[in-house]
């Protein structure tokens, strides 16, 4: 049994990556692939319920270190519950947020040591990398208004400034150029189709 292929789909917010994550799983099943979709935090049942607490409550009540342990503490149960046996057992696993938003979020908007954020990703991803992380990228000001259009500007992460958004941004397109055999920067601007069509190119010269 050849291994399932591991996608993640990474950005900030209102880059419209978790409908497109819903498209590419119809796309690839319509060509008799089996995939899980999963998200992050969360994907099993443990995780989801870190994911409860991580995201409610007062944003400040953890600091980016503690934070940073969360979200990780939550990936291991996902990787043990729900990556890995899937990948083994030949389906590919799309996934909505990966170890690049710890990197991002707490890392570089957020301040804990990227040399923390490294050593937990070995001990804990290992060699579960993804195969292809697509990186959704948009102007800051484009993003937020289109989260604030679907009400979620209030919320836990999305309600932080614009400062933190810009960083947000920058941390995201430095892992993407930091690691360009496993990234590809999709453009997030543009009508849902046309962003999809970006996908499927990607996807097609990266994987197919
Ligand atoms: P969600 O509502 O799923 O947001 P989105 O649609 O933007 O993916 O909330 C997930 C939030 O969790 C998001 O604001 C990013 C944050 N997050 C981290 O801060 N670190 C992480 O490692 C992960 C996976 C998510």
């Amino acid at each position: 049994m050849t291994q399932g292929r591991f996608i993640t789909f990474e950005g900030g917010e209102g880059t419209g990556k978790s409908t497109q994550a819903t498209r590419l799983v119809d796309w690839l099943r319509a060509r008799d692939l089996e995939v899980v979709q999963t998200r992050e935090p969360g994907g099993s049942t443990g995780a989801e319920d870190i994911r409860t607490i991580a995201l409610n409550g007062d944003p400040g009540r953890w600091s980016p270190m503690t934070e940073t342990l969360l979200m990780f503490a939550a990936r291991s149960d996902h990787l043990e519950k729900t990556i890995r046996p899937a990948l083994e057992a030949g389906r590919w696993v799309v996934c909505d947020r990966f170890a690049d938003s710890s990197r991002a979020y707490q890392g570089v908007g957020g301040g804990a040591p990227a040399a923390f954020i490294e050593a937990l990703d070995a001990a804990i991803v290992g060699r579960t990398q993804p195969d292809l992380t697509l990186i959704f990228d948009l102007p800051v000001s484009v993003g937020l208004e289109r989260a604030f259009g679907r009400g979620l500007f209030e919320t836990r992460f999305e309600s932080k400034g614009l400062d933190f958004h810009e960083r947000l941004r920058a941390g995201f397109l430095d892992i993407a150029a930091r690691n360009p055999e496993r990234c590809v920067i999709i453009d997030a601007e543009g009508d849902q189709d046309t962003v999809e069509a970006r996908i499927r190119d990607a996807i097609q010269a990266r994987l197919l």
